[in-house]
């Protein structure tokens, strides 16, 4: 049963209903008078002092599912917006003591400029007990940013962009409202994909090969649609709207030691306790449909991506940002992914093993949007010089080029993903990989 892993028939990986606008209690007033503000409490510098005055604010009014992710998502804001909204952060490569002394100068020794590390108790204690109901880490993932953050009229196709506004925003522009929006649509149109793939494991264990060879068709279909879709991108966000505006607070705090965050970020949860957390930025590497594309056709990831702890490889990582019981549900897709074992095995079903290619190819076609979309909107801008340099601006120009980390031979722009991988080599590698899986 599907809704067991938190999977809605018809919307997918977004939640059944519309994500809740408003947390109902007018306990929780504090945080969404601030998330109702952001884009202007940010631009005029108010946002950290006032994150600053929010009191601790018990979870025990939180009383349904959509009031713990409205919350998360809130509260993940919040979380960007303090970090990379205020003044910008130091580069303290070179000058940070080791981690062993650090606390004792975050607890004592507080310089000015480096509360952006120090998220305080008034946001640490509730994001870490909701993050953990929701099995999320505490920061803005793709469940905060896009899954949870979206609202429609009533009746209104969500399958539309044209139809979705955001929630919460950082900066207000239609800019930011668009590029999440288009992933909202993509999620929506996805959503027929889900059942469809159970379907076809299904043929596949009952030998139904024709049946498989018609799925496979209709699943090439709808990633065709998907990539239409995310073509969209261009239409309402200009690159550089997105890069020097909205990308600098998706950033995370992972491997951002030239940002000024060397041991990521300190959750204080008062009288002087807590613990440095460190998370990969807001990345559609954290999307559950993406991945169930790549294990419903059996592509093989394992080599991708510069982050690999314990063996494992980047995308297997981001599986930790995404809601528990989506995590699940992947983990049993992967379990019951039968369809390219299938198709190798039977070598005489011309059409089969034709349909089976053309979904990898639709897959891997998507993967060339993207990389064009990162080309155009990444790439291009962190050449050319910031348009407009405002006292508000500076702090996201400066947070944008510590993007930039520096050339290796593995990556030679030096340009990094939110999420922390070497951009473009990551994204042509994960589009590589697909193409490889044709047989
Ligand atoms: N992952 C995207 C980036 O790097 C959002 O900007």
């Amino acid at each position: 049963n599907l809704e067991d892993y938190a999977i809605s028939p018809d919307h997918g990986f977004l939640p059944g209903g519309l994500p809740l606008q408003q947390l109902p209690s007018s306990y929780y007033a504090p945080w969404e008078n601030l998330a109702a503000q952001l884009p202007t409490l940010i631009q005029t510098g108010q946002i950290r002092p006032l994150v600053e005055n929010l009191p601790v604010l018990k979870t025990s009014w939180l009383k349904s599912e959509p009031e713990w992710r409205r919350a998360y998502s809130v509260l993940g804001f919040l979380t960007h917006a303090y970090i990379w909204g205020g003044e910008k952060p130091q580069d303290v490569s070179k000058t940070y003591p080791p981690v062993q002394t650090i606390r004792t100068i975050v607890c004592r020794n507080l310089k000015i400029n480096d509360n952006n590390k120090i998220l305080p108790p008034c946001i640490s204690v509730p994001l870490l007990e909701i993050s953990s109901h929701l099995g999320l880490p505490p920061c803005a993932t793709y469940a905060a940013l896009t899954l949870w953050n979206y609202t429609t009229v009533p009746e209104a196709d969500i399958t539309e962009p044209d139809n979705l506004s955001l929630l919460t925003s950082f900066t207000g522009t239609k800019d930011e409202e668009w590029f999440i929006v288009i992933s909202v649509a993509i999620e929506a149109k996805g959503a027929r994909v889900v059942p469809l793939m159970l379907d076809a494991i299904a043929a596949a264990t009952v030998n139904d090969s024709a049946r498989l060879t018609a799925l496979l068709c209709r699943f090439t279909d709808i990633l065709e649609d998907l990539n239409s879709t995310l073509r969209r991108m261009y239409e309402k966000n200009k690159p550089e709207v997105f890069f020097h505006q909205l990308r600098p607070f998706l950033a995370g705090s992972k491997n951002m030691t030239a940002a000024g965050l060397p041991y990521g970020v300190f959750y204080d949860v008062g009288q002087g306790q807590g613990e440095w957390h460190q998370y990969s930025g807001g990345s559609n590497a954290q999307s559950s449909l993406i991945q169930t594309f790549d294990i419903f056709l059996g592509v093989n990831h394992a080599s991708t991506g510069d982050i690999k702890p314990a063996g494992t490889g980047y995308i297997q990582e981001m599986r930790k940002y995404m809601p528990a019981p989506h995590r699940e549900f992947l983990k049993t897709l992967s379990v019951l992914s039968n369809i390219r074992d299938y198709v190798l095995s039977s070598p005489t079903e011309q059409a089969l093993k034709e349909a089976y290619n053309a979904a990898v190819l639709s897959l891997s076609s998507f993967r060339d949007t993207h990389i064009q979309i990162v080309s155009r909107y990444i790439t291009k801008p962190a050449r050319s010089q910031p348009p407009v340099v405002s006292k508000s601006d500076r702090v996201n120009l400066a947070t944008a080029s510590s993007q930039v980390k520096g050339l290796d031979d593995k990556n030679p722009t030096g340009l990094y993903g939110t999420g922390g991988t070497s951009l473009i080599p990551f994204l042509k590698q994960t589009r590589d990989d697909t193409k490889a899986a044709t047989c």
